[in-house]
């Protein structure tokens, strides 16, 4: 382990080299680098291809007509070609630049993906070899020395060869087999490139490369002009230190600090003016900033505003997102005429993640000893909803402002208000957490690493940290983003493997993680942030001491547990389905960060993909897109992929009726979506446990469900297919997210129910459960089979309260539990945390219960009726002969949305009106004649 006089060190320098990107002043100009003309050329010199900047050698040689679209088919087996060379971006002569020898002229790339060499005029400039970083050359004497305009070439090697190279080489450390197991592509852990890129369990593995990020060249005066790199903005509480708890009567801290490049004269002055974002003339503060400082490249400086003059910012249904506009002014000493100024959107809110013990006055009040794991938002705990996102697509340049915002849309209407940015794919660009801040959706954030173990050699950590100083820097105004994790399943996976495989090598493995992820990482962010809360990885066991004088600053709890205490957050993944919907079996918690179960795509997705030869369950193509289990390596790996396909099959088998129509194609479109109610109903289940562990003596406060979104058209765990089409599960989720739910809790073997009301808000709710038993033709069965009709309920704030208890074989009277299906509605009248002492709101949430597994219902045709009315723009549906349960209402491809209800129960003679969120339509209006609607019986048909 390296002393922290050396970290300290290597800390200076880096925080230096930490940059982004935005607004400059003064007459600095800029040339875009998307307004040259490119070509991308192959190693072999036999493909050239025009270029687009940003971009990747993929999407160039597809939009060129040299390959298809890399997502389709077998591509992910048959573009490896593409990998394995290298690829060069080629600019025409850029002309337009000032050889003036008192201009200094200065190349910056967003992002490269990923080993390139730079060369300006043919000379090399710069070798980057870290996706994450921004990476700027001064090229004014490459400039100088160009006989004619200069020419721009990046050569980006092809990756899995360097890091084949890598691995070979005796230098690196060898890790067992087990710690480092690839999923296509092995040795990811050397490079600092997007992990899934080398394939995951849920996607492709590209291993794409090229300039991915905006990239310009830059010339300043050397007589003082300025361009502005990267800016940390850090509103705190005064005295907040990142992991404890912020006084919230404390005045708050703005602390501006700008990377540039560019002189910056001694004795510069800073001034500050924060606006309402949507209001320039409502100033919030305007003054000189404090305590300056400033080195070659950054300016620092800070001032203190009134505890309470700030409008706080809160997350989507617990406040408003109050933003505010800061602008940054850096002036030379005596000048009033600003030489660099930066403009950030920021709220003001403190977003705490708790992980250290449990205290006694929590013990007091009935929470079981152990850790804490969960959020506060402003000095509040709160019940963080959602799901992990992974990146939604391959290559990250095609992904449009569009396309996320859509993904909002589905994120919102989930009732969502957390999404965690899983680690590895990339940190996400500034737009993408404008989204979030503007809509009031946290980013549990992560550093990108997952899955293996990491080397803490100098050459790698010093990358590492210019990494993570350049991304806290750039992210850390954001309102939205709610804490850094270094990486994914590090304590509770990788380090249990590790130590399983090589006990005598543990104690160095252990050590080399708390170098790089403790001592490192958490210094770099203590050093940028005093407002966001680390912890090293998700999925551990809190922490028991945090002290930056101590030789590793957050000592870890690791296993150091006593049986019948309650620690950190919960991982639950269980493939055996015989057991999926016993509550018993699942992890009794603080916080649920990862669960699920793959499901299939709709065959409209499929259809995007897969040529319509191969469209039905066991095709070659369909099984080998499925990547769980993993290849292990790059062969095309049918057995893995078949074990995925099994337990879908079998879960299928087991609980819902197995589909067998004559059309395969229809034979496979139902299989598809049995997939997808299984998956539905089991998250359910486990949401419905979690949210009830939060009155509990768990204190359960948050589930984010694995996972949101899909990278391409395949089987995983995804809630929203490629294209953001919804599978059943976020209709499903969207219910159970709901802020106040009845949920009926089934002990199978013992033929127990229970129903439980669970609450999420900060205020004690009243309201009215009703009970319906009927039959599946829809009569009511005789005396409510002998459950009351109604009960009315109070449950306290984050809690929860049981209502029903009963034995489904001696308490009620249900004549054949295969025709019954309990109807579940509630009603709720309460307050929206934050809301106006005056404003109530009506909560309302549906539920059904049947007491047999779906294939043993006896469920008739309902007989569905579907209408669309042109003016109301809504649907109606309506069940005419029978219970239509899992109702199911498709749109055709071509437009992109989502109904306002899908997969509910209708009981004969209800109509159930469902409008649409269009997102996109393609078909010209006419996607509302094809509508159609089905139900669990459609399952069962030939
Ligand atoms: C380019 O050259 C390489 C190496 O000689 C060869 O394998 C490949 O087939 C060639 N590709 C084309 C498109 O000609
Ligand atoms: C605040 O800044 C954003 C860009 O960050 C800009 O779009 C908006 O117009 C600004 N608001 C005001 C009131 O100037
Ligand atoms: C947390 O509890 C552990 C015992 O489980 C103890 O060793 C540690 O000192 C406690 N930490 C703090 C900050 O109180
Ligand atoms: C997948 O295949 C690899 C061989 O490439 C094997 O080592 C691994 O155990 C398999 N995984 C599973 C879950 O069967
Ligand atoms: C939840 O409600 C129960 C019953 O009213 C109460 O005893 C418990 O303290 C509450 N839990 C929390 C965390 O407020």
């Amino acid at each position: 382990m390296r002393s922290m006089r050396a970290l300290s060190l290597s800390l200076s320098i880096f925080a230096g080299a930490a940059v982004a990107t935005t607004e400059s002043t003064g007459k600095a100009s800029i040339h875009d680098l998307a307004l040259q003309k490119w070509t991308v050329t192959n190693e072999y010199g036999n493909i050239t291809v025009p270029g687009k900047f940003p971009s990747q050698a993929h999407l160039d040689l597809h939009a060129a007509g040299v390959i298809g679209e890399s997502n389709n088919g077998l591509n992910d087996f048959d573009l490896r070609w593409i990998a394995a060379q290298n690829w060069t971006y080629t600019s025409k002569p850029i002309s337009g630049l000032s050889k003036h020898s008192d201009i200094a002229t200065w190349l910056v790339f967003d992002g490269l993906d990923t080993y390139a060499t730079v060369k300006f005029c043919d000379h090399i400039v710069g070798t980057p070899d870290n996706q994450f970083r921004q990476w700027f050359y001064d090229v004014s004497s490459a400039l100088a020395s160009c006989k004619s305009d200069p020419v721009l070439s990046i050569n980006f090697g092809s990756v899995p060869r360097i890091i084949n190279a890598i691995n070979a080489s005796d230098e690196v450390q060898h890790w067992p087999a087990s710690v480092v197991y690839p999923f296509e592509y092995p040795n990811r852990q050397w490079v600092r490139k997007e992990q899934n890129d080398f394939g995951w369990d849920w996607g492709p593995a590209f291993s794409p490369v090229g300039p991915w990020q905006p990239g310009r060249i830059v010339q300043l005066s050397k007589g003082g002009e300025l361009y502005s790199l990267n800016t940390d903005i850090d509103i705190f509480r005064k005295g907040q230190f990142n992991n404890f708890a912020p006084d919230q009567t404390a005045p708050w801290v703005v602390n501006a600090s700008l990377d540039f490049l560019g002189t910056l004269p001694k004795h510069a002055s800073m001034s500050v003016i924060i606006t309402d974002a949507s209001d320039s003339r409502s100033v919030l503060y305007s003054g000189k900033l404090e305590g300056v400082t400033q080195s070659d490249m950054t300016v620092t400086g800070s001032v203190t505003i009134d505890a309470h003059k700030p409008k706080l910012w809160w997350p989507r249904d617990m406040g408003n997102q109050q933003l505010y506009n800061i602008t940054v002014s850096v002036s030379s000493a005596g000048s009033k005429t600003p030489i660099l100024v930066s403009q950030r959107r920021v709220g003001f809110r403190t977003i705490l993640f708790s992980s250290g013990n449990i205290t006694d006055a929590q013990i007091a009040s009935g929470i079981t000893p152990g850790n804490n794991w969960h959020f506060e938002i402003n000095g509040h705990e709160f019940y963080a909803k959602g799901a992990n996102l992974i990146p939604p697509d391959a290559f990250w340049p095609r992904v449009t402002s569009d396309r996320m915002n859509r993904l909002f849309d589905s994120v919102e209407s989930q009732n969502f208000n957390m999404l965690r940015v899983w680690s590895s794919g990339t940190y996400l660009p500034d737009w993408i957490y404008d989204i979030a801040d503007e809509r009031g959706v946290l980013l549990w954030s992560e550093f990108q690493f997952s899955d293996t173990l990491y080397p803490d050699s100098d050459d790698f950590k010093a990358n590492v940290v210019g990494e993570i100083t350049y991304n806290v820097r750039r992210l850390n105004h954001h309102a939205s983003l709610a804490c850094w994790m270094g990486g994914n399943e590090f304590e509770n996976l990788m380090l249990p493997i590790a130590q399983g495989a090589d006990p005598a090598t543990y104690p160095y493995v252990l050590g080399q993680y708390e170098n790089l992820f403790i001592t490192t990482l958490f210094n770099v962010l203590a050093a940028n942030s005093h407002s966001i809360s680390y912890s090293p990885c998700s999925a551990n066991n809190g922490w028991l001491e945090i002290d930056l004088d101590l030789p590793v600053p957050i000592v870890e709890r690791y296993y150091n547990t006593t049986s019948g205490h309650i620690y950190g957050d919960t991982d639950f993944y269980n493939y055996d389905t015989s057991v999926s919907f016993d509550t018993s079996a699942y992890p009794v918690g603080r916080f649920a960060n990862e669960f699920g179960f793959i499901s299939m795509p709709s065959i409209q997705t499929w259809q995007q993909a897969v040529d319509p030869e191969e469209l039905s369950f066991n095709s070659t193509t369909v099984i080998l897109r499925n990547h769980h289990y993993p290849a292990g390596g790059l062969t095309r790996n049918i057995h893995n992929s078949t074990l995925g396909q099994v337990e879908m099959t079998l879960a299928v088998e087991r609980y819902y009726p197995t589909p067998d129509k004559t059309d395969p194609v229809a034979n496979f479109s139902s299989w598809c979506h049995a997939t997808q109610l299984f998956q539905a109903d089991m998250y359910k289940s486990e949401i419905q446990f979690y949210r009830r562990g939060s009155g509990l003596p768990e204190r359960q406060l948050g589930s984010l469900y694995w996972q949101l979104n899909d990278i391409w058209q395949a089987p995983t765990w995804a809630g929203l297919e490629y294209d953001g089409r919804w599978k059943v599960l976020p209709y499903v989720s969207r219910r159970t997210y709901e802020h106040v739910i009845a949920s009926a809790f089934w002990n199978y073997t013992a033929n127990e129910l229970e129903i439980w009301v669970t609450s999420d808000l900060w205020e004690p709710v009243a309201g009215e459960v009703s009970l319906t038993w009927v039959d599946l033709k829809g009569k009511p069965i005789a005396n409510n089979a002998g459950m009351t009709k109604s009960t009315k309920f109070n449950v306290g704030a984050i809690n929860t309260t049981q209502i029903i208890t009963a034995n489904i074989q001696s308490d009620l009277k249900i004549p054949d539990t295969s025709d019954a299906v309990l109807v579940i509605e509630l009603t709720a009248h309460g307050k929206l945390p934050n809301a106006a002492s005056s404003k109530t709101t009506t909560f309302t949430h549906h539920n059904h219960f049947l007491p047999v597994w779906p294939n043993q219902a006896k469920v008739s045709d309902p007989k569905l009726h579907l209408s669309y009315n042109k003016s109301t723009k809504k649907f109606t549906v309506e069940a005419t002969a029978g219970v239509s349960l899992y109702t199911w209402l498709t749109h055709p491809a071509g437009v992109l949305g989502f109904f306002d209800d899908n997969a509910f129960v209708l009981r004969p003679g209800e109509k159930k009106e469902v409008g649409f969120t269009l997102q996109q339509d393609t078909t010209g209006g006419k996607w509302t004649e094809q509508v159609t609607v089905e139900s669990l019986w459609d399952l069962t048909t030939p």
